[in-house]
């Protein structure tokens, strides 16, 4: 298997371990060095003219690390994703999605992706899935104020395809930051995607629910996807036994 240059990224940020990207000034450099060793008469530049930039010039750096992102308020870490730049997705997005609702919520809801109108609006959940989770919420006497609702992905994948592991691995910073100024009491992953992101695993979400897990040092529980549900409802009381396990993580 070749590993392009983009999986090689993934990885590195995925392990935690900075990826340094060529600036354009450095890829300027690099090419005049190239084309000097070449023909250097036609060139004003010799070799050895080759300068490098200061370490600490970060511009034209795309690809966000934990380092680069940790220790960044709210109005940081929204325009840092809102700008971000570090995979596909970013040249197909209306807008990034970033979240919305309590920022000291007990309750952390995560999702798959924005889909088209989470796009259009700059929303999570805002579609016809959106509503059956409102009344979800409704139901356990909360109101989409008292919770925080992401998802795993800020920006929409095209045609709503199904998120690719670089894509999840690129953006898990903005998640795992936010996690960390909400400090929630329970997160709840809605369905297989978020589940799988999460807990990085590829069991089934059948076996996943019902039960408390662990996410990082807060707990975790899956359900089904209000999508799903909307396909089919026979599962909603499932769901509902799943938030009121998430209920009791809340209230202890
Ligand atoms: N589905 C998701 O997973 N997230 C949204 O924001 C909307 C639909």
């Amino acid at each position: 298997m070749t590993m392009t240059e983009q999986n090689r990224n993934a990885y590195l940020t995925a392990m935690g371990l900075p990826v340094w990207q060529p600036r354009a000034r450095d890829v300027q450099i690099q090419t005049q060095y190239r084309d000097a060793k070449k023909s250097p008469e036609k060139l004003n530049i010799q070799p050895d003219d080759v300068v490098k930039e200061p370490e600490n010039d970060t511009t034209d750096i795309k690809i966000n690390t934990e380092k680069q992102i940790s220790g960044l308020d709210w109005p940081e870490l929204s325009s840092t994703a809102a700008s971000c730049t570090a995979c596909d997705l970013s040249t197909t997005r209306t807008q990034t999605v970033f979240g919305t609702g309590n920022k000291n919520a007990d309750w952390l809801f995560i999702g798959e992706a924005p889909g088209a109108e989470e796009d259009k609006q700059g929303l999570p959940f805002v579609g016809r899935a959106g509503l059956l989770l409102s009344a979800m919420l409704f139901a356990l006497g909360l109101e989409r104020d008292d919770i925080y609702i992401s998802n795993v992905l800020k920006c929409r994948p095209p045609n709503n395809r199904d998120p690719r592991p670089e894509e999840v691995s690129q953006c898990e910073v903005f998640l795992r930051a936010q996690i960390n100024l909400i400090k929630p009491k329970v997160i709840i992953a809605l369905g297989r995607h978020a589940a799988h992101s999460l807990l990085k695993t590829d069991k089934t979400l059948s076996s996943l629910r019902g039960q408390t897990h662990d996410f990082h040092g807060t707990p975790l529980v899956v359900t089904y996807h209000p999508a799903y549900l909307l396909r089919t409802p026979a599962d909603k009381n499932k769901s509902w036994q799943d938030l009121c396990l998430a209920n009791k993580l809340v209230q202890q």
